[in-house]
C-alpha cells in the first residue's frame, strides 16, 4: 500500500463518501442502535482524517497553499458543527436522513476544494516527501486515536 499522501487521502474520502450513503440508504430503518453505531464510525474515521489533515498540512502554511488551508479548516468546522447537528438528530425520523443528506453535501463540496490542494501538494512536492508525509498522515491519525481511547479509559474509571 503507498504511502503517498495524496493517494491516502483520496483513497479516504472515497471511503468516508461511501459510509455516508450507506448511512443514508439505511436512514428509514428502525434499528436506533445500528444507526448510532454506523454513525460513530464514520464520524470517527472522518475527525480522525480531518485532525491529521490539519497537522500535516499545517507546516505546510506558506505562499499559494495558505489560503487554500485556511478554507480547508474553514470547511472542517462546517463538517464537525453538522456531525454534532446529525447525531442530535439520530432519533427523529425526517431529520435524521435531512441531516445526513447536508453532511454529505458539505463533505463532497470540501472534497472538491480539496481536490486543488492536494494537486498543488502533488505538483509541488517530490515523491520522497510525499510518502513522508503519509507516513506522519498515519502517525497523526494514532496519536488522535490514542487520546480518544485514554480519553475513554479515563471517563470508564471515573464512573
Ligand atoms: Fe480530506
Ligand atoms: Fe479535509
Amino acid at each position: 500500500m503507498t504511502d503517498n499522501i495524496v493517494e491516502k487521502i483520496q483513497r479516504e474520502h472515497d471511503a468516508i463518501l461511501s459510509e455516508l450513503d450507506g448511512l443514508i440508504e439505511e436512514a428509514g430503518s428502525e434499528q436506533q442502535q445500528s444507526r448510532a453505531e454506523g454513525f460513530l464510525r464514520m464520524e470517527r474515521k472522518l475527525q480522525t482524517h480531518m485532525y491529521a489533515e490539519e497537522r500535516v498540512f499545517s507546516p505546510l502554511l506558506a505562499g499559494t497553499l495558505q489560503e487554500r488551508i485556511e478554507e480547508s479548516l474553514d470547511d472542517h468546522n462546517r463538517i464537525r458543527r453538522e456531525l454534532r447537528e446529525a447525531f442530535a438528530a439520530r432519533s427523529l425520523k425526517p431529520g435524521w436522513r435531512a441531516a445526513l443528506a447536508e453532511l454529505k453535501t458539505l463533505v463532497r463540496f470540501h472534497v472538491e476544494n480539496e481536490e486543488v490542494l492536494l494537486n498543488e501538494l502533488g505538483d509541488g512536492f517530490s515523491d520522497a516527501d510525499l510518502e513522508g508525509m503519509g507516513r506522519r498522515f498515519e502517525a497523526e491519525k494514532q496519536n488522535y486515536l490514542g487520546a480518544l481511547a485514554e480519553l475513554s479509559h479515563g471517563s470508564g474509571e471515573a464512573v
